[in-house]
């Protein structure tokens, strides 16, 4: 297919998405059914597809990576090397990435900019590909999600470098959220993965914005990134159960993934920020049991 062919076909998706919001049979009846059956047409046609994973019968290892910030003067690259090593040799242990995965800093960005970075865009995203050449390859990456630094590029010109590493490893990409249905064993998990978007600086503040997740999506574990901070929190809801009849409690897991940032010199020490250890968490899945074991 020839270069003018491949933009026909991307300016006739997008026209074929615009048409496909708006149902011809529509056309003869009320205006308030017009209104009822465009609004059912949205919610029903703008949708998210989940990751569906057979993990088999052996208990599975979540180990996600957040806010690695590669490419800043503060990134620790040796640690976030030592996690993807981890990751690799444990039988049934993969990872999503959270987000945050270059610095991305751009002539606008805020603060020390360009000034508080070892290399730029172009080889912090070559650098990722190479890192995370190995995990894609055995399969090991559940998917990427974009955080608000990936973004600073796309608000420019419209390029998510996360996006452009996910196309190059063939990983999934994510975007903002992330769902995936995990089947380990007998058990089902359902996982709400993003970014996350908060402004707290507290540990109350950054644990309250975690919860929040509660509001997006119904799921057994939330993950979000973001803050810097390692965090666990549980809380129960009750679930009515059809085949037993019964009400039961539902235990929800909220999980903050920490960062590869070191404190000295970097933005946590000039904005007064508490110090936190840096690295990932482990999250286990049990396959005969709905447990959920987390390791900070
Ligand atoms: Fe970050």
């Amino acid at each position: 297919m020839s270069l003018r062919d491949e933009i026909t076909k991307i300016i006739n998706e997008d026209i074929k998405k615009a048409v496909d919001k708006v149902n011809p049979d529509v056309i003869g009846i009320s205006t308030s059914d017009k209104l009822r059956e465009i609004n059912r047409l949205q919610n029903t046609k703008i949708c998210k597809h989940v990751i569906m994973k057979d993990f088999g019968k052996d208990p599975v290892t979540i180990i996600p990576v957040s806010d690695i910030h590669l490419g800043n003067k503060g990134c620790n690259i040796e640690k976030f090397e030592q996690i993807l090593k981890l990751i690799e040799e444990t039988p049934n242990c993969y990872t999503i990435l959270m987000g945050d995965q270059t610095e991305t800093c751009t002539k606008t960005s805020v603060g020390l900019g360009l000034y508080d970075e070892d290399f730029d865009i172009k080889d912090q995203i070559k650098l990722l590909k190479i890192a995370l050449k190995p995990l894609a390859e055995k399969g090991k990456i559940l998917g990427i999600l974009t955080g608000n630094h990936e973004m600073r590029i796309s608000y420019l010109v419209r390029l998510n470098p996360a996006e452009m590493v996910c196309e190059s490893l063939n990983v999934p990409y994510l975007g903002y959220q992330g769902y995936l249905c995990a089947k380990v064993g007998d058990q089902r998990y359902h996982i709400f993965a993003s970014h996350g978007s908060s402004s707290g600086t507290t540990p109350t503040g950054k644990l309250s914005a975690a919860r929040k997740l509660n509001r997006v999506a119904d799921a057994d574990i939330f993950i979000s990134g973001h803050t810097h901070v390692k965090l666990y929190d549980q809380d129960i809801i009750f679930k009515i159960n059809e085949a037993t009849g019964l009400v039961e409690p539902t235990i929800r897991h909220y999980i903050v993934c920490g960062s590869f940032v070191e404190y000295w010199g970097s933005y946590p020490e000039m904005k007064l920020l508490s110090p936190a250890s840096t690295g990932s968490v482990m999250i286990k899945l049990s396959p005969t049991t709905k447990d959920v074991q987390i390791m900070l």
